[in-house]
């Protein structure tokens, strides 16, 4: 289903109103929230309201066990861009998260060791039992993850390639397109299916053409988004601007 709200903010709102609910409910039963995160500028909104609720109304974050969807490859988490430093800025560092659950790809190895990680992450998910809820944004390339055109459906975690117009709009956090890397660890599209609800968000009218394509658009490898088509436990949460041009 396709949910729009007035603006960003209320949206932001919203999801992390779903995410406070899914953890006491788990908390209710003993259990761990399992969550698959995001960077970028979607999902701030939502990691800013978190910090809030944590802050202001006793939520905790000490029974959640995080999984980051990616990072760049290769990349030093130490480094202003690494996707280690944007959760800390943006969410881990105003929480009181046990940096022990905290799980992101790791930018540093070597290529040879890469795949075994790879591996490793998949099966720490299932050992968890399976995400309970993956936040989502989108790229203008219809990526999910890193998942970029001609993604295969089942496809797991591993090293990518970005695709061309995903460094044009990374260019900015490094001062140039040529500074940007090459290649990321990214979970994989049928990692992310798995997860037991998936929330896709996307603001503003740059992403009103891509959402179109993802949620009215033929199922495509080209467009890896619109996979999310095929599953029943997809939300996406828009924006009006972003959700401008669906019929
Ligand atoms: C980030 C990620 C990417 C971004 C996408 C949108 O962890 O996996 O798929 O969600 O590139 O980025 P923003 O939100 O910056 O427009």
């Amino acid at each position: 289903p396709v949910t729009v709200f007035a603006n960003e903010k209320e949206a932001c709102k919203k999801v992390a109103k779903r995410i406070a609910t899914l953890i006491l409910e788990k908390n209710d039963k003993m259990e761990k929230t399992i969550l698959g995160l995001a960077t970028g500028a979607s999902p701030i909104g939502v990691y800013a309201e978190l910090i809030r609720l944590h802050k202001e109304e006793g939520l905790s974050f000490k029974n959640v066990v995080t999984f980051n969807l990616d990072e760049y490859y290769p990349m030093n988490p130490l480094a202003e861009q690494s996707y280690v430093n944007f959760m800390k800025d943006h969410l881990f560092d105003h929480i009181d998260i046990n940096f022990d659950n905290v799980h992101i790809p790791d930018g540093t190895l070597s290529k040879e060791e890469v795949q075994q990680f790879c591996v490793n992450y998949e099966k720490k998910i299932t050992a968890y039992g399976g995400l309970d809820l993956q936040i989502l944004g989108i790229g203008r390339t219809g990526h999910i993850g890193f998942n970029e055109p001609g993604s295969a459906p089942n496809s797991g975690t591993r090293l990518v390639t970005l695709d061309d117009l995903t460094k044009k709009d990374a260019a900015k956090d490094f001062g140039g397109k040529a500074n940007v890397p090459l290649k990321a660890i990214t979970m994989g599209v049928g990692t992310i299916f798995k997860a037991k609800e998936i929330i896709l968000m996307a603001w503003g009218s740059k992403k009103a053409a891509i959402i179109k394509k993802a949620v009215e658009g033929e199922i495509s490898g080209e467009v890896p988004a619109t996979y999310l088509q095929l599953s029943e436990n997809v939300e996406f949460v828009l924006d009006e601007d972003a959700a401008s041009l669906l019929t």
